[in-house]
C-alpha cells in the first residue's frame, strides 16, 4: 500500500504550474465519439482518470496515439460497439458522458451505473430526464443504464437542478440531433464552456454556454480536423492558492485563467491572504494567521463545492470561529474527522460544519474520503507540526497530476513510499 508522508512547517516558496482540467478533460474524451474523423486534443492532465477514459474509448473502436504525455490524436471515424465495457465505466462518474454522446452519434448506447467519489445520493434523473425529451428510451436494468433512439429532435429542456453533468450529457446529445435544442437553467461552469467551445472548433453549432441558456442548432456531421487544448483545472489553481496562505508561503500559480477564480480568491483575501493577479498567472502569499469566515457553496459562480474541504484547513487554524455550508453535496464532511484527529475542532451536522479555529494541527495518520479531501489533507499535513501519514492515494491520483511532485517543488517535505 501507497502513502504520503508529510513532515510539516515549510511556508511554500517558488512556482507551480497547472495542468488541464480534471473535468473538461473528462467530458472532451467522450465528447470524440461525436466526432467522424480525426481530433487532437491537448493540456490533458496526466491523472488516472484521463487514462481509464482513454482505454474505454479504445474498446468502443477509437484509435488513440499519445504524441506526448499531455497529447493525443483520436481516430473516432469506427466506433464498433455502444456497450460500455462495465468493470472501468463503473470506476469514475464522468462514464455518464458516454450515454450523450453515443446516443447522439450511433441511437445507442449501454453504460453502467457511474461510480465515483461517495459525496452522498447523486442521481442522475436531469440526464434522463434531457435524454428522453430528446426523444429517447431509457431504461435502467442490472445495473446497466440502455438508452435507444431512432433519430434525436431538438427540445426545449428545463432542468430542475443546475447540474454540471445533465448540462453536458444533453448538449453532447443534442450536436447532432435534427432542430434546435434549448437548454433552460444550465450550469455556467468552465468547463461547460470548454467543451461547448470544443465541440464548435469540431463543427457544431452551440450558443450561449456560459449562461443559463444555452442553444445547440444540429449538425449533420462533426468532421473534425482540429487541435484543442484544455483549460487550466480552476480547483487545482484553488488548492495552491489555499495552500499557500495556509502554509504563510509566497506562491507564483502559472497557467491559471483568474476569471475562474474569483469566489475563490474573494474568499482568500477575506481570511487575509494577498493576491496580485496577472490574467493567466497569480501570485498568492500571507503572513498571518487566516481570519474567520463564513461560505457557502453554490454553482459557478458561486464558491465550488471542489474547493470545500480544501478551505475547510484553512478555516480550521484560523482566529476566531467559521462556517461552512454545503449546499451540493450530502456527504462532503467526511473529511473532517480526518482533521480533528490532527487537532482541529470541527463539527458537522448535516450540510453545516462549523470551524473552531486551533492555533495549528498536529501530524497523524489520516485516511482519504474523497479526490477533494485527498488534496485537503496534504495541505493540513503541510501545515501541521510533525509527521502526517496519508491512505488511500488512489482517490488523489485520480484528479490531481503529480502532485507530491508539484508541492516538492514548492518546499514541501512530502514522499510517496510503499508500505508492507
Ligand atoms: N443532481 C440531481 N439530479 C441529476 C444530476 C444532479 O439531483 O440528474 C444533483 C446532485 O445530486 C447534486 C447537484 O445536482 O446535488 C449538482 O450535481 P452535478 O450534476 O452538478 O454534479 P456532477 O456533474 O455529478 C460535477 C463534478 C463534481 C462537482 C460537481 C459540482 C465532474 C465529473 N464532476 O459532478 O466534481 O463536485 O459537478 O460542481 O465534472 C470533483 O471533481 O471532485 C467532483 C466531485
Amino acid at each position: 500500500m501507497e502513502k504520503l508522508v508529510i513532515t510539516g512547517g515549510t511556508p511554500l516558496k517558488g512556482e507551480v504550474i497547472i495542468s488541464g482540467a480534471k473535468n473538461s478533460a473528462v467530458a472532451i474524451l467522450p465528447a470524440t465519439l461525436l466526432i467522424n474523423g480525426i481530433c487532437t486534443i491537448n493540456n490533458l492532465p496526466n491523472i488516472s482518470d484521463v487514462k481509464i477514459y482513454c482505454e474505454i474509448l479504445e474498446s468502443l473502436g477509437a484509435k488513440i496515439t499519445w504524441n506526448t504525455k499531455s497529447e493525443i490524436t483520436i481516430d473516432t471515424r469506427e466506433i464498433n460497439t455502444t456497450v460500455a465495457p462495465l468493470e472501468l465505466t463503473s470506476k469514475f462518474r464522468a462514464s455518464y458522458y458516454l450515454l450523450g454522446s453515443l446516443l447522439g452519434r450511433k441511437g445507442s448506447a449501454t453504460v453502467g451505473m457511474p461510480g465515483g467519489c461517495k459525496l452522498g445520493a447523486r442521481p442522475i434523473d436531469q440526464h434522463i430526464k434531457g435524454f428522453e425529451l430528446l426523444g429517447a428510451n431509457v431504461e435502467i436494468a442490472q445495473g446497466k443504464i440502455i438508452a435507444t433512439v431512432k433519430k434525436l429532435v431538438g427540445n426545449n429542456i428545463y432542468m430542475d437542478i443546475t447540474s454540471v453533468g445533465a448540462t453536458i450529457n444533453v448538449m453532447l446529445a443534442s450536436v447532432l440531433a435534427n432542430g434546435t435544442t434549448v437548454i433552460e437553467n444550465a450550469a455556467k461552469e468552465p468547463h461547460i464552456v470548454d467543451v461547448a467551445n470544443f465541440l464548435n472548433t469540431m463543427g457544431a453549432n452551440i450558443k450561449g454556454a456560459g449562461t443559463d441558456t444555452i442553444k445547440v442548432t444540429g449538425v449533420e456531421e462533426l468532421k473534425g480536423g482540429s487541435t484543442y487544448s484544455v483549460v487550466p483545472d480552476q480547483i487545482e489553481a484553488g488548492t495552491f492558492m489555499v495552500a499557500a496562505v495556509a502554509s504563510k508561503g509566497n506562491v507564483l500559480i502559472k497557467n491559471c485563467i483568474t476569471k475562474h477564480l474569483e469566489s475563490i480568491t474573494a474568499k482568500i483575501c477575506e481570511v487575509g491572504g494577498k493576491v496580485e493577479d496577472y490574467g493567466d498567472s497569480m501570485r498568492v502569499s500571507c503572513s498571518k494567521r487566516p481570519n474567520k469566515a463564513t461560505i457557502k457553496t453554490l454553482p459557478y459562480p458561486g464558491f465550488p463545492t471542489d474547493m470545500q474541504s480544501q478551505i475547510g484547513v484553512l478555516l480550521s487554524i484560523a482566529n476566531g470561529t467559521s462556517i461552512i455550508n454545503e449546499s451540493i453535496w450530502e456527504s462532503r464532511f467526511q473529511y473532517t474527522d480526518e482533521l480533528n484527529k490532527m487537532g482541529a475542532k470541527i463539527t458537522s451536522q448535516g450540510k453545516t460544519a462549523i470551524f473552531e479555529g486551533v492555533k495549528e494541527l498536529s501530524g497523524a495518520p489520516v485516511y482519504v474520503t474523497d479526490l477533494r479531501a485527498g488534496a485537503a489533507l496534504i495541505i493540513a499535513g503541510i501545515i501541521a507540526k510533525g509527521t502526517t501519514n496519508i491512505y488511500n492515494l488512489e482517490y488523489i491520483d485520480r484528479g490531481y497530476e503529480n502532485i507530491e511532485e508539484k508541492f516538492r517543488n514548492l518546499g514541501a517535505k512530502i514522499e510517496r513510499v510503499e508500505e508492507k
